[in-house]
C-alpha cells in the first residue's frame, strides 16, 4: 500500500500547448498520465519539477516562440538541477536533435506519436540516463505499415482539468494526414492517415457523457475523410455521428477539421437530421485563385469549393461555415489575392482564420517555388482581407438582436474572469450551437449549462445578450 500524495510530495509539471486542438488533448493525455506518476499541474514554470512544450510545426512563428522560451530556461537548472524540461509534439518531431543542440539543457525531446512513453522517458531522465529523444519513423524511413505503427495514437487517459471546460471535450477519430498540400509539414510530423476504430472513439464518448460531458468535439486533421473497415461493413464519419448522436448525456457533436472534397451530401444529411450534431462546419478553401489552389495541390478548384458551400447551404441552411486562407503563398499575384477576397466577400463564412505564409523545410513548396511575396505585401493581404472578413462576420451578426438563442455556457468571460472577486453573479460565456459566442450576465451554478438567451446587441466576434426567464419569448433559435 503506498501513503497518499501530500501536497509537498507531489512533483509539479508546468506545461506550455501551443498549436491546434490536436495538440491540446495530446497535453490532456500526457498530463492525465503524468498524474499517476504523482505530478500536479502548477500555472508557473518557476518552481516546476518538470517543464513540457507542447509544440507546433505549422507556422515558423510558433516554433521561434518556443526557442525562444528555451533560451529563457538555460539557467533554470542552476538552482535546481533536477529540473526536466522537455519538448514534444510536432517540433520535437521535426527538429528532432536539433532542439538538443539549439538548448543542451533540453532533457526530452518527443514526437507526436511517442507521447505514452512520456512517463518512462521522465524516469529515466531521474535515474540518470541522460537526454532521452523519442520519434516517430520518417515518412519514407520504411514501409508504410512500419511507418503506421511508429504514430501510435494513445487515447484511453482523461484528465477533466485539462480540458476546455469540464463538460467539453476532444475526441480524436483520426490521426495523421495522406493529403499533402505542398505548403504543410503535418503529413511529415504528423504521420500517415489513420483512423480509430469506432468501437474505442463511441467507448470514449461514453465514458466522458459518463463524467458530466455535454460536448465533444472529434478531431481529425481531414475529419471528414475518416473511414474504417470493420468486417464487412465500411464506417464514415456520418455513421459514426448517427452512433454517437444515441449517448444519453452527450448534448452537442461538433468536428474539425473538414476537407473541401470529403464534404459528401450523406455527411450533410447526418447534420441536418442529428439533432446534436452542430450545424458549424469548418471548411478551409485556403485560397480563392485556381492558381494558387493548383500549386498548393488542394485537389479542387474554387468552382468546386463554391458548389460544396451551395450544397451545404441548400441541405443544411442554418448552417455557418468558417474557412482558413493563406495569404501570400509563392507567386500569389494582387489578382490572384483578390480572387480570395471575392470568394471570402461571396461565401459569407461565420469567421475566417487567416495565415501569412511561412515556409515550412521539408514540404513540396520549399523544393517547387521561391517564396517571393515579400513580408509586408503579405502583412497588408492578411489585414485586408481580416476586415473584409469581418465586416460580413458583423453585418451576419446583426439579424440575431432580438432573437433567443440556446448556449452551452463555458464559464465566466474573459473579463469576469480578470476580475473575479468569487461572487456568484457574473459574467457569463457562452457558445451557441452555430459556434457564435455570447456573454451575458448570470450565475456560476449556470455553467455547463444549456440555457436560453436573448441577444440585444452584436459585433463581428460577440453577441451581448440577457438570460431568458421561462415566461419569456416561446420560440428559441438554434443559430
Ligand atoms: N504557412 C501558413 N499557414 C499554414 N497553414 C498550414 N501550413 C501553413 C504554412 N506553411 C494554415 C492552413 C491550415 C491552418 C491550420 O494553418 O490555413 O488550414
Ligand atoms: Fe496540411 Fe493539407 Fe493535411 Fe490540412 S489537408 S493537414 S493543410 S496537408
Amino acid at each position: 500500500m503506498f501513503p497518499p500524495l501530500t501536497r509537498a510530495m507531489a512533483k509539479q509539471l508546468y506545461i506550455e500547448t501551443v498549436g491546434c486542438q490536436m495538440n491540446m488533448l495530446d497535453s490532456e493525455l500526457v498530463v492525465a498520465s503524468l498524474r499517476k506518476q504523482g505530478y500536479e499541474v502548477v500555472d508557473s514554470p518557476k518552481r516546476a519539477d518538470a517543464i513540457l512544450f507542447n509544440t507546433c510545426s505549422v507556422r515558423q512563428h510558433a516554433e521561434d516562440k518556443i526557442y525562444s522560451a528555451l533560451g529563457r530556461l538555460k539557467h533554470a537548472k542552476k538552482y535546481n538541477p533536477g529540473k526536466i524540461i522537455g519538448v514534444i509534439g510536432c517540433m520535437a518531431q521535426k527538429d528532432q536533435r536539433l532542439i538538443f543542440d539549439r538548448a543542451p539543457y533540453v532533457d526530452l525531446v518527443v514526437g507526436p506519436g511517442q507521447l505514452h512513453q512520456i512517463p518512462e522517458l521522465i524516469q529515466r531522465v531521474e535515474a540518470g540516463g541522460g537526454q532521452q529523444l523519442e520519434v516517430s519513423l520518417d515518412r519514407k524511413g520504411g514501409s508504410r505499415s512500419q511507418v503506421e505503427q511508429s504514430f501510435e495514437s494513445y487515447d484511453p487517459l482523461r484528465d477533466p482539468q485539462m480540458r476546455p471546460t469540464p463538460f467539453q471535450a476532444f475526441v480524436r477519430i483520426m490521426i495523421g494526414c495522406d493529403k499533402f498540400c505542398t505548403y504543410c509539414i503535418v503529413p511529415s510530423v504528423r504521420g500517415p492517415e489513420q483512423s480509430r476504430p469506432p468501437a474505442h472513439i463511441l467507448a470514449e464518448a461514453r465514458q466522458l457523457a459518463d463524467e458530466g460531458c455535454r460536448e465533444i468535439t472529434l478531431l481529425g486533421q481531414t475529419v471528414n475523410s475518416y473511414k474504417y473497415a470493420d468486417g464487412g461493413r465500411t464506417w464514415r464519419l456520418a455513421d459514426l455521428l448517427a452512433e454517437l448522436h444515441e449517448i444519453d448525456g452527450i448534448a452537442r457533436i461538433k468536428f474539425v477539421t473538414n476537407y473541401p472534397k470529403d464534404m459528401t451530401d450523406e455527411l450533410l444529411t447526418a447534420v441536418r437530421d442529428l439533432d446534436k450534431v452542430s450545424p458549424y462546419l469548418h471548411v478551409p478553401a485556403q485560397s480563392g485563385s485556381n492558381r494558387m489552389l493548383a500549386r498548393m495541390k488542394r485537389g479542387y478548384t474554387v468552382e468546386e469549393y463554391r458548389d460544396m458551400l451551395a450544397r451545404v447551404r441548400a441541405t443544411v441552411p442554418e448552417a455557418t461555415v468558417t474557412s482558413d486562407f493563406i495569404v501570400g503563398f509563392c507567386g500569389e499575384t494582387e489578382d490572384d489575392f483578390q480572387q480570395t477576397v471575392e470568394l471570402v466577400r461571396a461565401s459569407r463564412f461565420k469567421n475566417s482564420f487567416i495565415f501569412k505564409y511561412s515556409e515550412r523545410p521539408g514540404t513540396k513548396s520549399v523544393q517547387l517555388y521561391p517564396d517571393d511575396v515579400p513580408e509586408d505585401v503579405k502583412k497588408r493581404r492578411n489585414n485586408e482581407l481580416l476586415a473584409v472578413q469581418n465586416a460580413i462576420s458583423e453585418e451576419d451578426n446583426q439579424p440575431l438582436i432580438g432573437r433567443t438563442v440556446e448556449v452551452l455556457v463555458e464559464g465566466p468571460s474573459k473579463n469576469a474572469a480578470r476580475d473575479d472577486d468569487g461572487s456568484d453573479a457574473l459574467q457569463l460565456v457562452g457558445r451557441t450551437h452555430c459556434d457564435r459566442i455570447a456573454v451575458f450576465d448570470g450565475n456560476r451554478r449556470q455553467i455547463g449549462q444549456l440555457l436560453d438567451v436573448a441577444v440585444y446587441d452584436a459585433n463581428a466576434f460577440t453577441l451581448f445578450a440577457s438570460v431568458v426567464t421561462a415566461h419569456v419569448g416561446p420560440e428559441v433559435f438554434q443559430l
